[in-house]
């Protein structure tokens, strides 16, 4: 019997490898999926799977993957979850489980299994991915299963089997991070009341700290997605994380939040996320100037759904791909360069231009224009507001 399980290297993954040994007699393959996260967990991540008692790792590198296929359509579309989170822990997900099932059948693996808790939507993102592509294999949640409910027990447990682990009892929060973002919950920030302190934010800067001079930095964007930045052609994932080192110098990025789960509490986060806060407002700025009425309505429309679908981890479904079709079509036209200017936390568009675009000088000039005859809307308004007029005229009998 063989398992695949999602490791990460920390103290909750370690304790799982020998934990499905014992009580599944099998044997534990690891899989690390690379999306960026920092190079200390990737570092060494290998001899601490075997360590652990794991018969391999595979350590997988999706970053381009990531970012083209994750990152890029959700900045195309717009997606904000309860209209703040850029959703960086919720669509990484789909792209490791996928990642993992293709190892477990490159291996012959008999079940799949993951670190995630039972209280938290990472475990429904996970298994709703082997749901749809790996339905003949089983899911082992350990941390729905096993009785261990501390850190403590955990070095305990593998104390106990003389497993090394650096770990230490004493982790204050949960995080998760990708090259898209950093994010932090727990610790003192389980309480709403609570300010968070200095030791929350790991990659921006604090405003105090950051440059009293602006940054403006020069995007070139084609169908919805930047090609380069300052005038350099880059890979998505280098883009993001060129955005990345520009956004946390000017403290970038960074919200805290209470959200709303999947699984019903409401958990309250503080995420970073600079390169991607540029690219978000560098998109919607080209939008504002290549979109018409119907077609923004549309947009937001469509990022509402793509975000709650993708929060949900519902990835690689009929709907989510319907979705994405429809941002790519509407994207057809969002060719450009905008700047934006990074500055105290902010990343403002201050100059844009497009060959799409639907601006016109000569028609909303505040000056004199020969374009537009205002003698024209009496028409307009007389109709657009007959509706009220009747209904006036009936309330006093006299229509
Ligand atoms: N609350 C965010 C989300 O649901 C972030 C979750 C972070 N996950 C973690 N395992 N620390 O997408
Ligand atoms: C977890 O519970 O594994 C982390 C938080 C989440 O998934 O929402």
């Amino acid at each position: 019997k063989k398992v695949v399980l999602a490791y990460s290297g920390g103290l909750d993954t370690s304790a799982i490898v020998p934990w499905l040994k014992e009580n599944y007699e099998c044997e534990v393959v690891c899989f690390v999926g690379d999306i960026g996260q920092s190079l200390d967990d990737l570092k060494g991540v290998e001899k601490k799977a075997i360590a652990s008692g794991a018969s391999g790792c595979h350590v997988v590198n999706l970053q381009e993957v990531f970012a083209r296929e994750a990152i890029y359509p959700l900045m195309k579309a717009g997606c904000l979850y309860e209209g703040r989170y850029l959703l960086g822990t919720s669509m990484a997900r789909p792209i490791l489980a996928r990642a993992q099932v293709e190892v477990a059948r490159a291996v012959g693996a008999d079940a799949l299994s993951h670190g995630c808790t039972g209280k938290g939507n990472d475990q429904v993102r996970f298994e709703t991915v082997f749901a749809g592509l790996a339905p003949d294999l089983p899911v082992i949640a350990p941390w729905r299963i096993w009785s261990m409910r501390s850190r403590e027990e955990l070095l305990a447990y593998l104390a106990e089997r003389d497993i090394p682990c650096s770990a230490s009892a004493t982790k204050i929060y949960s995080r998760d991070e990708n090259a898209f973002h950093l994010s932090t919950e727990g610790g003192e920030l389980e309480s709403p009341w609570n300010a968070p302190t200095h030791n929350v934010w790991e990659w921006t800067k604090n405003i105090e700290e950051t440059p009293n001079t602006p940054t403006n930095v020069t995007l070139d964007i084609e169908q919805g997605e930047v090609r380069a930045v300052n005038g350099e052609t880059m890979t998505p994932m280098q883009v993001v994380k060129t955005l990345n080192e520009l956004g946390v110098q000017h403290g970038v990025g960074r919200i805290d939040i209470i959200e709303n789960r999947l699984v019903g509490m409401k958990s309250r986060g503080c995420y970073e996320t600079p390169g991607g806060t540029i690219l978000f407002n560098a998109i919607r700025g080209l939008e504002e100037l290549v979109f018409d009425r119907d077609s923004f309505k549309l947009r937001q429309q469509l990022a509402l759904d793509l975000a709650e679908k993708v929060y949900d981890g519902k990835w690689f479904v009929p709907a989510t791909r319907a979705i994405l079709a429809a941002v790519d079509s509407l994207a057809q036209t969002l060719n450009g360069k905008v700047v934006v200017q990074l500055f105290k936390g902010q990343a403002t568009v201050i100059q844009r231009q497009s060959i799409n675009s639907l601006y016109s000088e000569s028609f909303a000039t505040f000056g004199k224009d020969e374009v537009y005859q205002q003698a024209h809307a009496e028409g307009f308004i007389r109709l657009y507001s007959l509706p009220s007029r009747i209904r006036a005229l009936k309330a006093t009998g006299q229509a």
